[in-house]
This record gives C-alpha cells, structure tokens and sequence, in this order.
C-alpha cells in the first residue's frame, strides 16, 4: 500500500471534490479508492530510473556536466530523445545542439529539465490501447500549444508550462493501464474533451485523473508546482484562489486543453468554438484575448503537430 502520508500529499487530499449531499462516508470512501489507486500505480508504473536520478540531479542546481554526462551513458535512448525535443523548433531557435551539455548551457537547465521529465513520462506510456494514443497525441498537443501561448504573449517563457501541459492527463494514461476506468466505452471526444470526463470518473470512482495524476507525480519526484497544477486543472476557480503562478498555469492549460481538443476536430479556427472559449474564465485570468488566439493558431497548430510526431509518433 502506497503512503499517503506526506504533506504534499495530504494537502492533495484536502482537494478531494465531493457533492454537497456527499458526507465524511463517502469522503473515506474516495479517499481509499484513491489511495489504492495510487498504490497501484506505484507497483506498476515506476518512473524510469536514469530519468529520476537526472532530474534529482538538476534539481540540486550543482551538478557537474561530468556527473550528466555519467548518467546519460547509462540511456543512451533517453539521451537521444531529449536532445531530439531539445532541437525541435518548439525549443530550438539557433543552431542545434549535439549533446545534453550545450542543450544545458543555451536553454538552461529548467528547461532541460522539463524536457527530460516529458520525455521520460511520455515513454512510459508507449504501449497504451487505441484510446490511450489519443490522449498521449492530446498530452503532447496541449503541451506544444500551452508553450506558444505562454511565450509568445505577455508572459515570456513561464517555467515548467511545457511539462504542465503533457502531464496535465497523465491520470488518465495511468488509469487505463491500471484498468481502474474504462475510457473504451466513451466516445473519443469526450476522452479528452475538457471539462467532461473527470465528473463521470468522480461519480464511478469517487476520485478523478486530476488527482490521481497528481499523486503519481509527486511519487516520481517531479517538482511543484506541476503536480499542483495537475492537480487543480479541472478546478479553476480554486486554482484562481491559490494566486498568480498556479493559477496562470492552470488558466494557460485549460485555454489549451480546450484548444487541442478543437484542434483535433477541425484544424481551421472556429469563431464559434473561440467564442466558447472566451467564456471560460481562464482567457482572462491569464489576459489572453480572442485577437491573440487568432494570431497564434497557426503557430500552435505547427508546434501541435512537432509535438504529436516527437511525443506520440
Ligand atoms: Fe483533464
Ligand atoms: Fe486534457
């Protein structure tokens, strides 16, 4: 049985969304289904071990390159991919780079080290159903689109939006392979639909992806404030409360959610779907307009398929 013990981890608990008719039996009762949700997914799904040991190490901020170098020897694959993702145009805007060094010293090391924890999560989930493509293509959308958005208007580059983004419905992705929900019996579109399914998983399950994945990342080691926003993505108006930074990358990722799954559907840009879009309150939580939509949506659609090919090809 996975611990549920930490206060990162209680504090998630304390998100645990209920009805109002829903009383301290059905709370307990949820929170055990989470809980052996999240052992499972323990037991089954490690995170990869050269991918934790890199990310440990670039969180201390006092590596040696020797000591990258060291442990990118023991992956070479990994190696491989993230400097593929590195010299992708939605990362790469000189000249490539040939080794996880120079990738270090021109796009830092945060951004490094999201691009490891995507590639490493994403690998993980190379062998999903039919279903489980779709949402990992949705994932890798959602991360390719959220990074335009956030950097190609008003707030530069918002660290660890990348990473926010593909892991936003990793709950999901482990729910399926833990068999805890069977997302087969849904239509496609209401997969990875935003703002749907998490209430048909809650009434079946008493907890949602967004928790679950939450959880999951936590136990991998991934850094706050992702497993935050993870959490809280189908939460906003509490995301909003929580301040600035959660709540602008929650904001961001619901603006792309809701993009990607349009995307999917029809790649020209909709008036009418932007019109719905902007009456979700995270276009101006995070002071994105309709305007501003139109003119990256070419941009996103580029950096959407980049994303899907590298992610989920
Ligand atoms: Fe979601
Ligand atoms: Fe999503």
């Amino acid at each position: 049985m996975a611990h549920i013990s930490n206060h990162h981890e209680d504090s998630l608990l304390e998100l645990m969304w209920l009805g109002e008719d829903d009383g301290d039996e059905a709370q307990r009762k949820a929170q055990d289904s989470l809980a052996a949700a999240v052992a499972k997914v323990s037991g089954l799904k490690p995170f990869p071990v050269v991918a934790g040991e890199l990310l440990r190490l670039l969180q201390t901020r006092e590596f040696r390159m020797a000591q990258v170098q060291q442990l990118m020897e023991r992956d070479a694959a990994l190696a491989t991919r993230v400097i593929a993702v590195c010299n992708s145009p939605m990362f790469c805007t000189q000249r490539p780079c040939d080794s996880l060094d120079e990738a270090l010293v021109r796009l830092g090391t945060r951004t490094v080290e999201e691009i490891v924890a995507a590639v490493a999560a994403a690998g993980m989930f190379g062998d999903v159903p039919p279903i489980g493509k779709r949402v990992l293509a949705h994932c890798a959308g959602v991360a390719a689109i959220v990074r335009v958005l956030a950097t190609m208007w008003r707030h530069g580059a918002v660290p660890q939006v990348f990473l926010c983004g593909l892991l936003h419905d990793v709950g999901k992705l482990l729910s399926l392979q833990c068999e805890e929900f069977d997302y087969a019996s849904l239509d496609e579109s209401e997969v990875v639909g935003a703002d749907q399914v998490y209430l048909v998983e809650r009434a079946q399950l008493g907890y949602d992806h967004a928790l679950l994945g939450a959880h999951a990342l936590r136990l991998w080691h991934i850094a706050e404030p992702v497993p935050e926003v993870v959490a809280y993505h189908h939460q906003p108006g509490r995301a909003y409360e929580r301040g600035t930074e959660i709540g602008l990358l929650v904001a961001l990722v619901r603006i792309a959610d809701a993009i990607e799954g349009q995307m999917w559907v029809d790649e020209e840009l909709d008036e009418a779907f932007l019109e719905r879009l902007m009456r979700d309150g995270a276009p101006g939580f995070a002071d994105i307009s309709a305007g501003d939509i139109r003119g990256t949506w070419e941009g996103m659609l580029l950096a959407r398929r980049y994303a899907i090919a590298l992610f989920a090809g």
